[in-house]
């Protein structure tokens, strides 16, 4: 019987659109899923959308649209970058799905019934933004420890979870497993946090009402981290017990990002125990980017957009760079030079060219046939031993170590190359043997190689398993075995796997890259279809901030003839009220009104996200408003 394998993400908020954060903790779960699966395993990977909670509510409020139909649409962009990405996840959950909101409160009876769960008073403060409870020790001079920003300050009668009760056996379980809290150094915060002593949790709310009814009572909502975590049982099929839970429960990793690791170590554990289920293997907190240097935030601009990545290098590059650059559990930096660097010097320079060089031989010295030979000796040796320890870095997850024992094969085989000097063997008819023993062993050294890359680069290593003419099944824990074989196999003529990016380039090229197909074209309209849209130019006389919203500016545009509108436009995070007011814009006008934050907005202003953040289109010279756009 093959091993289970249970690998998650996060469920990933829809308020925010994915970005680069979200994308390195689904490619680094995607290459340990790809990983077992070839080694054998039975994988279960897991990834989903967390979709209740304050923020979805205040955000849908803002758009004017119902939580549910924010939702709706942001789901989409998370399930069409994981399909640019290639990951291969085999579930993708919603917390709005029905089956997972019957595993929530079965969930909360179960823990109710065990008498941990009581309604009492909450009195404490809430980061809105960090969807955070803080105690006041917590507090940093009255702001979050997080954000910054200042919390409020709340009394709302609330259900807490009796945490407090689970404390030392939560102590007693870190202290056994040492393996439990990946990386050692976040294994010891939490040990930390644990001796201060906890408290119980508040689990429910009553100020919002986005999200699943408290069973038996449903003025309170169930706090947004009982919900979600609880995706991670529900999937499996909880509260049945389906084959599927039989064989996946307990996870064997939860891959998430460092700022949620207390939930998934001190409340995800001590909710299972209260309900009496296995606690998961392990919990691996990965670090952050940050971008050129500096923290990623929408005010910035620097918000790193992975399905633009994907268009300018190619997915398999992406991927090998956010594995590659920096070591799994730190914090690293982003930087579309550095992106370069990597690709010219790993991909193009090393992982290419030592395909097109020994194929080009092949082709040269051996009709493109390989040819029987032995293939022991030194060679093997390095390739058995890449194997071996590419397996125990990826077991524990040391994703850019296993990228270097591969590169240290790649070296090994260039070095090969020069030493048996395969050009020079040609010369010599008495050397044939050595010849075919050397290009034999060389090839077998590519196929290794292939495989080795494939949970990294699937895209590039299923061309290269083209290109050696490998048979279905070539991805698998035999293949690794050296001297599984190419012997007689026809070798394709090889396109350079990676053509170099000429460094003088601006970003926004053209795709080059192999992957760089899968960013899809878009539909085609025609001209009639364009018409429907009456675009107009407009000119902001008034522009004022709308309360409680730091995303909305309140506009009067004038479009001339056509009289003025009231527009609401999200914009106020980058521009202010008297930057705009004078502006000529493109409105869309016959968009249905919509209500944002209450407000009536009769219009769209058309702007685009580019590299420095958002920017409102224009004009190139002076147009009087309401000029028809076509
Ligand atoms: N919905 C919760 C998770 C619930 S899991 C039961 C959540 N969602 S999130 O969308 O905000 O973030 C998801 C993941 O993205 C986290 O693992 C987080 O660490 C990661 N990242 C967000 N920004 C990041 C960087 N700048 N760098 C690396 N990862 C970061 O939290």
């Amino acid at each position: 019987m093959p091993e289970p394998f249970y690998i998650t993400t996060p469920i990933y908020y829809v308020n925010d659109v994915p970005h680069i954060g979200h994308a390195y903790t689904t490619v680094a779960a995607d290459a340990a899923a790809r990983y077992r699966r070839m080694m054998g395993s039975e994988v279960f990977f897991l990834t989903g959308t967390d979709e209740h909670g304050q923020k979805v509510e205040t955000s849908a409020a803002e758009q004017g649209v119902s939580p549910k139909a924010l939702a709706d649409r942001v789901v989409t962009r998370f399930q069409k970058l994981w399909e640019v990405l290639n990951i291969s996840h085999d579930d993708f959950i919603r917390t709005t799905d029905a089956r997972h909101q019957e595993a929530v409160q079965t969930l909360w009876r179960t823990v109710a019934e065990k008498g941990d769960i009581y309604l009492g008073e909450y009195e404490d403060w809430y980061c809105t933004p960090c969807e955070t409870f803080l105690t006041a020790l917590q507090l940093q001079e009255g702001t979050c420890p997080d954000c910054g920003r200042e919390p409020e300050q709340l009394k709302e009668e609330s259900y807490f979870f009796r945490m407090s009760r689970y404390e030392q056996r939560l102590l007693a379980h870190l202290e056994a497993h040492p393996e439990f809290i990946q990386p050692e150094s976040r294994r010891n915060e939490i040990l930390q946090f644990v001796r201060g002593g906890l408290k119980d949790l508040s689990i429910s709310r009553t100020t919002f009402s986005w999200g699943i009814p408290v069973p038996g009572n449903d003025r309170h909502v169930i706090y947004v981290w009982f919900d979600a975590l609880t995706n991670y049982l529900s999937a499996l099929g909880y509260p049945s017990r389906t084959e599927r839970f039989g064989a996946f429960w307990p996870a064997d990793v939860h891959v998430i990002g460092k700022d949620i690791l207390r939930f998934h170590a001190v409340y995800w554990p001590t909710f299972l125990m209260a309900a009496e289920l296995p606690l998961p293997r392990q919990v691996f907190s990965h670090g952050w980017w940050t971008v050129d240097g500096e923290k990623m935030s929408k005010s910035k601009g620097n918000v790193v957009d992975p399905v633009e990545m994907v268009r300018r290098y190619g997915a398999d590059p992406f991927r090998y760079f956010l594995l590659r650059e920096v070591p799994f559990g730190l914090d690293g930096d982003f930087s579309e030079k550095a992106m370069v660097g990597r690709f010219n010097a790993d991909l193009a320079n090393d992982l290419g060219n030592v395909f097109s060089r020994v194929t080009a031989m092949l082709d040269k010295y051996c009709e493109g046939i390989v040819p029987r030979a032995d293939t022991s000796g030194d060679l093997a040796v390095q390739a058995e031993r890449a194997v071996q320890r590419v397996d125990e870095e990826m077991e524990r997850l040391a994703f850019h170590k296993a990228l270097q024992e591969i590169w240290g094969l790649i070296n090994g085989i260039n070095r090969y190359v020069d030493q048996k000097a395969p050009w020079a063997l040609a010369r010599e008819t008495s050397r044939r043997a050595e010849l075919d023993g050397a290009m034999a062993s060389l090839m077998e050294a590519l196929r290794v190689v292939t495989l080795l890359v494939s949970p990294f680069m699937p895209v590039t290593a299923e061309q290269a398993a083209a290109v050696l003419g490998l048979q279905e099944g070539w991805c698998s824990r035999e293949g690794l075995r050296w001297g599984a074989s190419l012997t007689g196999a026809e070798i394709a003529k090889a396109k350079p796997l990676f053509p170099r990016i000429d460094t003088a380039e601006t970003p926004g090229r053209e795709p080059k890259q192999p992957g760089a197909a899968a960013a899809k074209q878009t539909e085609q309209i025609t001209l009639q279809e364009f018409n429907r849209l009456d675009l107009r130019t407009g000119v902001i006389r008034e522009a004022e901030a709308v309360a409680k919203s730091e995303r909305l500016l309140k506009l009067l545009v004038d479009l001339g003839e056509a009289g003025s509108r009231q527009v609401v436009a999200g914009i106020a995070e980058v521009y202010a009220p008297d930057d705009v007011i004078g502006k000529t814009v493109v409105v869309l006008c016959n968009l249905k009104p919509a209500k944002l934050m209450g407000i009536e907005s009769q219009g769209m202003i058309l702007a685009v996200e580019g590299e420095n953040g958002l920017s409102l289109v224009g004009l190139d010279r002076p147009v009087l408003p309401g000029g028809k756009i076509h």
